[in-house]
């Protein structure tokens, strides 16, 4: 234990926060960035010239707080989302960590409980621990499926007041149908909770109209979390969003801090979204390389994980962390999420997905693929 923990420690601390590490994937430097699921495709410069003309107009107005509501924001990002969604059902804020943060602070609370379907986003038992929020952790079937029966039948057990449904999941990219969400939905009203899908990358599924975003209209207590940090290759902006019903939004804005969105996210935001063909230009060419991963990793014998999402989870690695270092010798850093026998990449350029699957052919020639399991029964 550090001098600085142990001193920590003496500090009145709240007990559930007492040996715990701050999250987040270790900042290492390497020539290709493939561990956190950004979009690693850079800015164009009239991109960057329309965010940077926006930003200086912000700046000239900083001696004053922003629009509180961010009603131009949330404007935008209503066009943007469609589905006859408006401004009223729209609520941003600093990153969909802190829009997840907020739906805590909201509804969870000593008490109450938060349930997900594990392996699933790591954030999720840390904002439930935040806010003295239960978390209830079920486990998806050995292929990281859930179906609507499993799903609803755990919300009706376990009564939780949140659910989190990560659709495409991260770390699996595992996609869930919008019938699994209806009957997630049903069980959810039946015993008064509200169901949030974490939609952060939803841009990059394979069937774009799953998205729980055509189920809103009518259902109040459905809530699907969006963020400009993937697709819109704007992770560094820290923008995040949330459509639901108006009274979702309203009760949010009872935990927001006052001005929590800076006047120069928003001018950065909005730009982006008056940008938005070009910046998603690049999730076709992500999904391509997304594939192009699954298949050649398949061809050199690993087990892969069918992904809607930026990145793909891998099986059959014998020793996850040492062939993690291994890439990073090679200068590609990906991620260990602490899944036995798996590691994650995401899917960069076509030059990044070529330094990975080149680095990767090496690798495997001296530590071979596992060979597959034997198929098991599906828990659950
Ligand atoms: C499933 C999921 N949800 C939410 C987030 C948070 O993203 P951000 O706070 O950048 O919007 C992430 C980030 O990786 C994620 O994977």
């Amino acid at each position: 234990m550090s001098e600085t923990t142990q001193r920590m420690n003496q500090l009145p601390l709240r007990d559930s926060l007492r040996g715990e590490e701050p999250y987040g994937a270790p900042q290492i430097h390497a020539r290709h960035l493939l561990n956190v699921n950004e979009n690693t495709h850079p800015l164009s410069d009239r991109v960057t010239q329309s965010i940077l003309d926006r930003v200086e107009k912000a700046v000239s107005g900083l001696n004053r707080y922003p629009d509180r509501d961010a009603v131009e924001l949330r404007t935008a990002l209503a066009a943007y989302l469609g589905h006859g969604i408006g401004v009223d059902n729209v609520w941003a804020a600093n990153g969909s960590n802190e829009i997840l943060q907020q739906i805590l602070q909201a509804f969870g609370g000593p008490s109450r409980s938060m349930l997900s379907f594990q392996p699933t986003y790591s954030m999720y038992p840390l904002l439930a621990r935040g806010t003295d929020t239960e978390y209830i952790s079920v486990p998806r079937n050995t292929d990281f499926t859930i179906s609507g029966e499993y799903v609803a039948a755990q919300i009706r057990e376990h009564t939780p007041t949140i659910t989190v449904i990560c659709s495409p999941n991260n770390p699996t990219g595992t996609a869930v149908t919008l019938e699994t969400i209806r009957r997630a939905y049903e069980a959810t009203e039946e015993t008064g909770g509200i169901l949030v899908i974490d939609e952060a990358y939803a841009e990059f599924a394979q069937d774009r109209d799953q998205s729980a975003l055509a189920l809103l209209d009518g259902r109040a207590r459905l809530i699907v979390s969006r963020t400009m940090s993937k697709a819109f290759a704007l992770a560094g902006a820290r923008l995040g969003y949330l459509a639901a019903a108006p009274e979702v939004v309203a009760a949010l804005q009872l935990v927001r801090l006052p001005y929590h969105l800076s006047a120069v996210t928003q001018a950065v935001a909005i730009a982006a979204l008056e940008n938005a063909d070009e910046l998603l230009g690049a999730v076709d060419d992500i999904r391509t390389q997304r594939d192009r991963i699954e298949r050649e990793l398949r061809d050199m014998g690993y087990t892969v994980y069918e992904s809607d999402a930026n990145f793909v989870l891998f099986g059959g690695v014998s020793d996850p962390q040492r062939i993690w270092q291994d890439l990073l010798d090679a200068s590609v850093l990906i991620r260990n999420v602490g899944l036995e026998g798996t590691l994650r990449v995401t899917a960069g350029t076509a030059e990044e997905t070529t330094a990975f699957l080149d680095a990767m052919r090496t690798i495997s020639k001296t530590t071979p693929p596992a060979s597959p399991l034997a198929p098991t029964e599906s828990t659950p």
